[in-house]
């Protein structure tokens, strides 16, 4: 069984994780109100990729012999200033994440739970990784000042973003 201290801060990340989820979602329903398919397209991978990362955790408490207690989501926003905005959220909730997920490790570090802390390294590495993507957005986004025709132009690249379950490869 997990220790208190570990479990409590997975049952916190699995509500937070499916936070990020409910927040992608609201964002990709933002998008495609402006008329902005390919970033909606984009948010709503982003939303389940964060319910896989949410099942993954769910799962993983389970194979521990402890219970997954679930909390109520707490409102997201539905509206934003404009499309850097979004991007800038994104990165700020990301950076969130990570130092969530580091503070688990610290914790698992703590009660000398080498398992989580084996699990978690998969996250570890998921957050360099979400960082990076909402940054190479967002420098794009400032090049082009969020307008115009570089918005169009980056709205039919984000079009061709495909959803691929990100923890299928890992057991
Ligand atoms: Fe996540």
């Amino acid at each position: 069984m997990l220790k208190e201290k570990v479990l409590k801060a997975i049952n916190q990340q699995i509500n937070n994780e499916y936070y990020s989820a409910y927040l992608y979602l609201s964002m990709s329903a933002w998008f495609q109100s402006k008329g902005l398919p390919g970033f909606a397209n984009w948010m709503f991978i982003q939303y389940q990729e964060e319910i896989t990362h949410g099942n993954k955790f769910f799962k993983y408490v389970g194979e521990r012999n402890s219970q997954v207690i679930l909390k109520a989501i707490a409102p997201v926003d539905t509206e934003f200033e404009n499309v850097i905005a979004v991007f800038e959220k994104v990165l700020e909730h990301e950076q969130f994440i990570t130092a969530s997920i580091n503070k688990i490790m610290d914790d698992a570090i703590a009660e000398s739970d080498h398992a989580t802390q084996s699990f978690l390294k998969w996250f570890v590495d998921e957050q360099v990784e979400e960082e990076a993507n909402a940054n190479e957005i967002l420098d794009t986004l400032r090049l082009i000042n969020g307008q115009g025709n570089g918005i169009f132009m980056l709205d039919r690249e984000l079009r061709q973003r495909v959803f691929v379950d990100p923890t299928a490869t890992v057991v």
